[in-house]
């Protein structure tokens, strides 16, 4: 994965403004990042990649996720990406600095709502649904230190979720129980907002508050990570110039068969799949 500069068709990667962007997640959960770029950017061509094989990535080692990190986004650059954005908590919080580090293009991740979730609280306790690495990864400590001291932040490890909304059940009694098994326990301690802090999470909002009530606030980053995107992409210049409607295309690491059928059911429109080139898969 050295060859950062290397881009199909003998193209740098000095990117013009009309280039797509690139958006990754371990599976389908960055959807719910990529309809709020969307709605934000509308001009943009989109490249979006799940990591379906890999998935979930909250059970992998750091060294997995960093590896699989600078594959995609590899991968993105040869597909002459302008800029990246991990849709996914888990692999920003591991592989972002390192991705940083590696990539010279724009590079935006997600972070967990603890801001603003610590000055919207009125019974200053924060739950907060993530997966467990993201929940010991150093950047959610500086999180929790930076925000997070004057208010009670319970941290609730949500795994076996994220594969529920990757087989696409969003209402089904197994997903039922475990939004019950993992929200109950932040209303118990009297948490009144609930950061979403995995990608996977928003898809399931309508359950998530049937469980928690209509007073518990939910708190998604996916708007303020959109907005970042066309900060960044202003300040390099980079927005597309175009006013037609932007493009979307879709690859997958897994079956594209099953993902296909996911993605264009959490998108509510068909959409055609690619396989991700077996350079860029995990071994
Ligand atoms: N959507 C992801 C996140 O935001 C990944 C979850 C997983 O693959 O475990 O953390």
């Amino acid at each position: 994965m050295q060859n950062v500069r290397a881009r199909s068709g003998g193209r740098t990667n000095r990117t013009g403004s009309d280039e797509p962007v690139g958006v990754f997640d371990s599976g389908v959960g960055g959807l719910s990042v990529l309809k709020e770029i969307r709605k934000e950017l509308p001009a943009e061509d989109l490249l979006y990649v799940a990591d379906s094989a890999s998935a979930p990535y909250g059970e992998r080692s750091n060294a997995f996720i960093e590896q699989r990190a600078a594959a995609i986004a590899q991968f993105l650059v040869t597909r002459h990406a302008k800029a990246i954005v991990v849709a996914c908590n888990t692999a920003t919080g591991v592989a972002v600095d390192m991705l940083r580090a590696r990539f010279p293009l724009p590079i935006i991740g997600m972070e967990p709502a603890v801001k603003p979730a610590a000055s919207a609280t009125k019974s200053g306790v924060v739950g907060v649904l993530a997966t467990a690495p993201t929940l010991t990864s150093s950047r959610f400590s500086r999180l929790l230190s930076q925000h997070g001291a004057d208010v009670e932040i319970v941290l609730q490890p949500s795994p076996r979720l994220v594969d529920e909304v990757e087989r696409g059940d969003l209402s089904g009694g197994a997903t039922r129980a475990l939004v019950e098994e993992y929200v109950r326990p932040l209303l118990d301690r009297g948490a009144d907002t609930i950061v979403l802090g995995c990608t996977h999470f928003p898809f399931l909002t309508a359950l998530i508050r049937e469980v928690a009530g209509p007073e518990v606030l939910l708190i998604d980053p996916a708007v303020a990570v959109a907005r970042e995107l066309r900060r960044r992409l202003e300040a390099g210049k980079l927005l597309s110039s175009r006013t037609t409607p932007g493009s979307e295309q879709f690859w997958t690491s897994g079956r594209p068969d099953n993902v296909q059928r996911v993605i264009s059911h959490l998108l509510r429109h068909q959409v055609t799949l690619q396989s991700v080139p077996p350079e860029f898969c995990a071994p």
